[in-house]
């Protein structure tokens, strides 16, 4: 067995893990070790566009209670208000000392950091660069990663599982997909930054390796998860391959147009318009299209317009260069000339592991970051451009928190039995039977069929059971998937089959969750309940893992300054 020690081991490279690693490494005494199934600069965070939410500028007008209550008031009143309020203090200061790490900030004509409007927000306050804005912000982290010898990196390794003994974190089981070796690492803490699930969705804004795995590994080893049936469908997802057009192609001033030219956004929001929050939004397009003023698409893929052609040709060229580079390549469209083809793309998973405000977990040793966690912060829908922000946020504060915990800890916990390691290893690499019949990839394509249809922007019970019987069948079938490659180096085949077994954990975790919860709120609309009822759902949802499915209570949230009001737009 190769076992190899880190004082702090971060899971997951993007913008979260980046942050967290780049703090924890400010003690030159704790030895940090990055572990990624992706080359660092290949993590999904290289694909977030639009910008980083955060209050820069408050003698114009700006100020953190603004930007509280549209967070609250976009979450429709599920997010904890305190983590709401230490979010807005925090993220300018990230934005600054991202500044000085040497984020190119697009800039405003007298050479302050420029911010853009964004859904939901009542101010200016998206900072960018260009519509590159997280492919700037991971590239900085890494340079400045640069500066810390005592961090090593892991990439394209893939954590296997997360070891806790007496509800102490003891490290990781790795398989290192180049060289096909089988590893522990051992570890004092924690941090689980690994990104979100929404690749169980077919229309997807993900990234393909974007499956979710730290979050079902932290589910199966005992961790609590919370509000994962609120997941954020994105208005504008290019169709038909669901490659994200950035929400600041609104915020520069497009329109949302069905077939009959309209701007449709006039009946369902009235003030803000094409910047109503995401889950409004989302739901106006799939109106128009049910209600015939789409377009047809392929694969039933019916879609609206987003229409950027009177910003003009510099405006498009200066200020969202990758989304018209994404539509001409992808579309054969240029958006100067012709209006882009989108609908609602799953996005953003507002659930996660459950933490306290410090991104702790119960376990000991265990802080969870980014979107891989549920800190509270978005509710039941999250605001565009505060994701970015929560990454750098919690990102600093984990990374900060769990150098001062394993400083204070001395020695590393028990190593495992090597028996223990051993078995971990049979289960990754015993798929090789040969009565294994069953595609991963028809597997997988099967949920994301049905969470796209019973699971997506509307729901009701009904449908909702339909997707659980499906996703309990697959289940069924995750032991007899055949694994043809039977090699260990770069094995995407086995790869594939792992994925699907965590995607399907947490699916059944997202539709058992919102099968419950009969009321709508924010992102979770279900049409047999129109309603938000705040006397019986105003609550948190968590899922504990059992053998025969999640099983399910809820907690209070934390109101400590607005009342939930009717949301209006
Ligand atoms: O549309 C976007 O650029 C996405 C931003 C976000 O999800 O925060």
């Amino acid at each position: 067995m190769t076992t190899k020690k880190h004082d702090v081991i971060v899971l997951g490279s993007g913008l979260a893990g980046l942050r967290a690693a780049i703090e924890a490494a400010k003690n030159p005494e704790i030895d940090v070790g990055i572990i990624s199934k992706v080359q660092l600069m290949r993590s999904h965070s290289v694909c977030a566009e639009g910008g980083t939410a955060a209050v820069l500028n408050p003698e114009e007008g700006d100020s953190f209670e603004l930007h509280a209550w549209d967070t609250i008031r976009g979450a429709d009143f599920l997010c904890d208000q305190d983590v709401v309020m230490r979010f807005v203090q925090e993220s300018p200061k990230e934005i600054m000392l991202l500044d000085h790490w040497g984020v190119p900030w697009s800039r405003r004509p007298d050479k302050r950091i420029a911010q853009r409007p964004f859904g939901g927000h009542t101010y200016n306050r998206a900072v960018f660069a260009a519509d590159k804005t997280g492919f700037f912000e991971m590239q900085t982290l890494y340079d400045t990663l640069q500066k810390y010898p005592n961090v090593s990196r892991y990439d394209e390794c893939y954590v296997t599982a997360i070891l806790i003994k007496d509800n102490q974190f003891t490290g990781v089981t790795v398989w290192d997909l180049s060289s096909g070796d089988f590893l522990f690492i051992q570890g004092k803490a924690l941090v689980i930054a690994s990104g979100g699930a929404c690749r169980m969705f077919g229309f997807t804004t993900y990234s393909l390796t974007a499956t979710g795995d730290g979050i079902a590994m932290a589910y199966r080893a005992g961790l609590s998860l919370k509000d994962t049936e609120f997941v954020q469908f994105h208005p504008t997802g290019l169709v038909p391959s669901g490659i994200l057009i950035t929400e600041a192609a609104r915020g520069e001033g497009g329109y949302l147009r069905n077939n009959k030219e309209e701007r449709f956004m006039e009946k369902y929001a009235a003030s803000k318009m094409e910047l109503a929050p995401r889950d409004i939004i989302a739901r106006a397009e799939m109106i128009e299209i049910e209600e015939g003023r789409g377009f047809e698409g392929p694969d039933g893929l019916d879609y609206v317009y987003v229409d950027l052609r009177h910003l003009g040709a510099d405006k498009i060229n200066e200020r969202l260069p990758l989304i018209r580079e994404v539509a001409i390549k992808f579309n054969f469209i240029d958006p100067i000339y012709a209006p882009i083809p989108i609908r609602p793309a799953a996005h953003y998973f507002m659930g996660g592991i459950h933490t306290d405000i410090d991104g702790k977990t119960p376990v000991e040793g265990i802080w969870a970051a980014g979107e891989a966690a549920c800190i509270s912060l978005h509710g039941a829908n999250r605001l565009g451009s505060n994701s970015t922000a929560e990454c750098l946020v919690w990102g600093k504060i984990a990374g900060d928190k769990v150098a001062e915990y394993a400083s204070k800890q001395g020695a590393f916990p028990d190593v495992p039995a090597e028996t223990e390691i051993k078995d971990e290893e049979n289960r990754i690499f015993g798929r090789f039977s040969a009565d294994a019949k069953e595609s991963a990839y028809e597997m997988r394509h099967e949920l994301q069929k049905i969470m796209d249809s019973e699971v997506g922007v509307f729901r009701t019970g009904q449908g909702l059971e339909k997707a659980l019987k499906k996703v309990k069948e697959l289940e069924q079938k995750v032991p007899a998937i055949q694994v043809r490659d039977q090699g260990r180096i770069y094995n995407t085949d086995l790869l594939s089959a792992l994925e699907i077994d965590n995607l399907l954990d947490l699916a059944e975790v997202v539709v058992v969750g919102a099968l419950a919860r009969t009321e709508s709120r924010g992102a979770h609309s279900r049409r047999d309940f129109p309603q938000r009822d705040d006397e019986n759902w105003l609550k948190h949802t968590l899922a504990h893992y059992t053998a025969e499915g999640p099983k399910l209570e809820y907690i209070p949230v934390a109101i400590t300054m607005w009342r939930p009001v009717e949301r209006k737009y």
